[in-house]
């Protein structure tokens, strides 16, 4: 809390993204098996949504399960397709009661219709929220997401242009992330939000996802208000615009 609290509003970012990774390192280490791994990431997850709504985040996008991640063990993918219905069905009446909007970009016609169903109704019963919007990618890959946006302007019989891709990818709803930190240690984007981190800060901590928590979520804050954010240009023109912005 010490950390959050000596950052200033207009150095926090607005939209946090982050790639989940490490509950199997994390089961591994206590000799658990994998899926134990995923269910303490629910708790971490919960613990991270409710310390964005303390800080005044507004947007939060996660990475649950990839596009490559049906490459896994099948008795792991069917441990997390249930963990999905499971959290849904036990967080999303809290979630509502938090203010949160929760939308689950990604490609839902291989899921379950069960799972299915459970996503359009978490999503329809928090879509007048407000406070923060909740963004679990399920199925999604940056990739697919591209793809299906070019798909969809063709099919529109529009021109694929920057701006029209950018309003018809699956997180056009949030804009782009600010802030993109991977627990785990590894130092790779894994095919996420491919089109929208072009300008992102990236931050990488061998934090395990499960042992991730507010005061981690701090020490990326803390780290994103250090980094001056050019896109593009000198050092000294963003000095001169922020300086004219306070003036
Ligand atoms: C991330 O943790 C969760 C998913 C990919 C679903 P991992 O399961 O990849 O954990 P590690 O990387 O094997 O430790
Ligand atoms: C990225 O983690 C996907 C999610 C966190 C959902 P992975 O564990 O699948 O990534 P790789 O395979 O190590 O790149
Ligand atoms: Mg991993």
């Amino acid at each position: 809390m010490a950390v959050a609290s000596s950052l200033s509003a207009d150095r926090l970012p607005r939209h946090v993204a982050i790639v989940m990774d490490g509950n199997g390192r994390w089961a591994k280490k206590r000799f658990l098996p994998r899926v134990a791994g995923h269910k303490q990431g629910v708790n971490a997850l919960r613990n991270t949504v409710q310390a964005c709504l303390d800080r005044g985040v507004q947007v939060l996008t996660v990475f649950a399960f990839s596009s490559e991640n049906w490459n896994r063990p099948v008795d792991e993918v069917s441990g997390l397709m249930e963990l999905l219905a499971v959290a849904l069905s036990r967080e999303v009446p809290k979630l509502h009661q938090s203010g949160v909007q929760l939308y689950l970009p990604g490609d839902r016609a291989s899921l379950s219709p069960r799972v299915q169903k459970a996503l359009a109704q978490a999503e329809a019963l928090t879509a007048d929220n407000r406070r923060l919007v909740l963004n679990v990618c399920f199925n999604y890959g940056g990739r697919w997401d591209i793809a299906q946006a070019a798909r969809r302007l063709v099919a529109e019989g529009r021109e694929i242009t920057e701006a029209a891709l950018s309003e018809t990818t699956a997180l056009a709803h949030v804009g782009d992330p600010d802030l993109l930190i991977r627990t785990g240690g590894e130092m790779r984007i894994s095919n996420f939000l491919l089109w929208q981190s072009a300008y992102t800060e990236l931050v990488f901590t061998p934090c395990l996802w499960p042992d991730f928590d507010a005061q981690a979520l701090d020490v990326a804050l803390t780290e994103y208000a250090s980094r001056e954010r050019r896109f593009g240009q000198t050092s000294e023109q963003v000095a001169s615009a922020s300086g004219a912005a306070h003036a």
